[in-house]
Parts: C-alpha cells; structure tokens; sequence
C-alpha cells in the first residue's frame, strides 16, 4: 500500500574532517627572481604572493594526496570510507587514475576510487559529485583530495607561470547527514564554456596531440595560459556563479560569514569579492604562503583558516572556484564543529 507519509530528505553530505599538506621546500620570490626576469615587488603587487612550496624531484602528485588525506581521515576522528575522490589536473600519470592508488597507501583497499578533472574548479565538482554520491546512496563515506604539482608541468623559466603557482594537497572527509546540521554542502552552481578551453591548455599528453605524427615540442608538453583574459574571465565568472548560488538558497551576501574562494590571484580574490559587495575582510586569503595551487586551493585555504580560528563553527562560508575549460563553480556551507579541527601545528604555513 501506498504511503501518504512525506518521503525523509535525501542524506546530505556533511564535512567532518579536514586537512592541508605542502611539501616543505619552500621558495621565495627573491628565489625565483635569480633565473627569472622579475623581481619580488612585482610579484607581490601583481599576485599577492610571497611565497609557494613545491615538491621535490620524485614527489608526485599521489604522495601529497596521501600526506592530506591520511590527516583529514584523522581530523574527522579516525574511521574508514567508502569512495575516494582525487581531483588533479597533475595526475600521477595519464592511466590508471591517481585516487585507487592513493586509496590502497591510506589503508582503504576495495574502496570506489577515482579522479575528477575540472582544473582549478576540481574541488567544487568534486564536493557536487560526493554529494551526489551521498544523496543517492551509493557512498556513505567520502574522502575527497584535490592535490595539484604544477612544478612537474609548468615550465620553470616561463616567468608569467612559474610565479604563480605552487604545489600542495588539501582534503576532506563528507558522511552522510541532515541537509539542516551544520557541515552540510548545498547548494551548488556549476558552470562551463569550452567554447574558450584554449585558454588555459597542455596541448600534449592527449589523444589530439597524439592522433597526429611528430613529436610535441617543448611548448606543446608544458602548461600555458593566457593570463590576462582568464583574469578577466575569473572575476565576471565567479562573481556570477557566488551570486546564483546565494540566489538558489535565498541568502543574501550579508548573510556570508567568509568567502573561501579560489586562490588564483590576490587581485582577482579582491576583484570578485568587491563586485560582490562583501567586504575584502570577509575574504578569506591564503595565496601569500602557498600561490595558486590549482585543486587544492580551496582545502587548503579552509585548512589554514580553521586551524587560526579565522572561520568558527556556525559560520556560514560561500567557496567559490574557477578554472580552465573553462570551468567555475560555488557551493555553501555552515562551518561544522570537526572532531580533531587542523592544529597549528599542521597548518600549511610556517
Ligand atoms: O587558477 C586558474 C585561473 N588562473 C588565474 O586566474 C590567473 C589569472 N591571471 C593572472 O593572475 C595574471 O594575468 C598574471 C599574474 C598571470 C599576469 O599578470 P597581469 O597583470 O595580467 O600581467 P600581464 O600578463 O598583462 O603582463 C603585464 C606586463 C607585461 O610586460 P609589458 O608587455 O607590459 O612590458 C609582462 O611581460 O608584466 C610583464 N610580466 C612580468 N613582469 C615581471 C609578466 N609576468 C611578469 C613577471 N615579472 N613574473
């Protein structure tokens, strides 16, 4: 027989654990200013960036998934999971997927396992896609890593590039939950136009590269973009994916605690965040110790932030995320209380 009874929600996924991991090595802009044309004053005004670590010959991208994962299992006060999502644009290799090997180093063999590829926007698609997993009841458990090594595919002497970005893994750990209980993900914009995908490209590696005769050339192998027009891509986008995601759930932009947003440039953070009319203190900024790591930027901000107390359980947090494909994404969030929040200690700057 037929019930008139209202059907339970769907389980949300709720955060309940998280954590950053950098290499140590650490470089200075005074550093990169000995092989590049350029100096630490412009790079500091142009980027807001000081400082990034990169990891070291040998490391790859599934060693510091590992190292982030391994905490943010800790952090959600230990237990197993079911799913484990990396998402890189820097996977360990072109096949297998870097997430089944990362998951049998964590212990958690027989566990689904596998990448996400949205560029900078990995981890807001990554969030969307574990929660789509929570939701239908496929996973109740995820550990979602975004880790990025853009050493190992920017070229070191392309001086536009090579100052931006930096190396490092972030994760979290989502359980299925109540929509209403702080922690809980939604609601999300996702968004994409691959009508401008040569904008942010490695030309080689692909089956389009690969499909034809000739060996790639130096350029073709490495990573390139075109710096100016994503900037301005960056801002319109982001700001219009946070404003349709603050539309869907009927907050207004007081209603936003902290915006966490991608950290892609210390201009563009500032840019979006003033178009939104939320004031740049409520920005949450950690590009200056660590520049753009591509998917773990996000993991990594919240990271530092919690573990400085600078985001509070019950506050209310938008992320927001842009990226080549172009691709570009928001979510929301109340900040849960974590059963072992980062500690200073383990926090992503020195
Ligand atoms: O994470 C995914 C999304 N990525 C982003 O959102 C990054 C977006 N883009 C950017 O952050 C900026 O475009 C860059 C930081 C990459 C470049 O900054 P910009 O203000 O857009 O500089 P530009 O490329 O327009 O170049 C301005 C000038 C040029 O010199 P001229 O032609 O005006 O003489 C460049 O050659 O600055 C020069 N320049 C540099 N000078 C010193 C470019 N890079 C450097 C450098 N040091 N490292």
């Amino acid at each position: 027989m037929l019930s008139d009874a209202p059907s339970p929600p769907a389980p949300a996924a709720v955060l309940c654990g998280l954590a950053g991991w950098v290499p140590p090595r650490v470089v200075t802009n005074d550093e990169l200013a000995e092989r590049l044309d350029t100096d630490d004053t412009w790079i500091r005004t142009r980027t807001g960036i000081r400082t990034r670590h990169l990891a070291d010959p040998g490391q790859a991208t599934s060693d510091l998934a590992v190292e982030a994962g391994r905490l943010a299992l800790r952090s959600a006060g230990g237990g197993s999971v079911d799913t484990v999502i990396v998402t890189t644009t820097t996977p360990d290799r072109p096949c297998p997927a870097t997430a089944p090997g990362v998951a049998a180093r964590l212990g958690l063999d027989g566990v689904a396992a596998f990448d996400v590829g949205a560029v900078c926007t990995g981890f807001v698609y990554g969030l969307a896609t574990a929660a789509g997993l929570i939701a239908a009841g496929v996973a109740r458990r995820v550990l979602l890593i975004g880790a990025d090594t853009y050493s190992t595919i920017v070229d070191p002497l392309d001086r536009a590039n090579a100052i931006i970005f930096g190396d490092g893994a972030g994760a979290v750990v989502l359980r299925a939950g109540h929509p209403d209980e702080p922690g809980a993900v939604g609601h999300f914009d996702l968004g994409s136009d691959g009508a401008h995908e040569e904008l942010i490209t490695i030309a080689a590696g692909g089956s389009r590269q690969r499909s034809r005769p000739g060996e790639p050339t130096w350029e073709e192998r490495h990573f390139a973009m075109r710096g100016t027009e994503v900037y301005r891509h960056a801002v319109t986008r982001m700001a219009a994916s946070a404003r349709a995601t603050l539309d869907k759930a009927g907050w207004k932009i007081d209603d936003v605690d902290h915006f966490v947003p991608h950290q892609a440039n210390l201009r563009i953070l500032h840019s979006v965040a003033d178009s939104l009319d939320l004031s740049r203190e409520r920005c949450v900024a950690h590009i200056d110790a660590v520049g753009n790591t591509g998917a773990a930027s996000i993991p990594l901000a919240l990271a530092d932030a919690a573990a400085r107390q600078r985001i509070r359980p019950g506050e209310r947090l938008l992320l927001t995320a842009f990226g080549g494909g172009l691709t570009w994404g928001s979510c929301l969030l109340t900040w849960p209380s974590l059963p072992d929040p980062p500690r200073q200690e383990e926090r992503t700057t020195p």
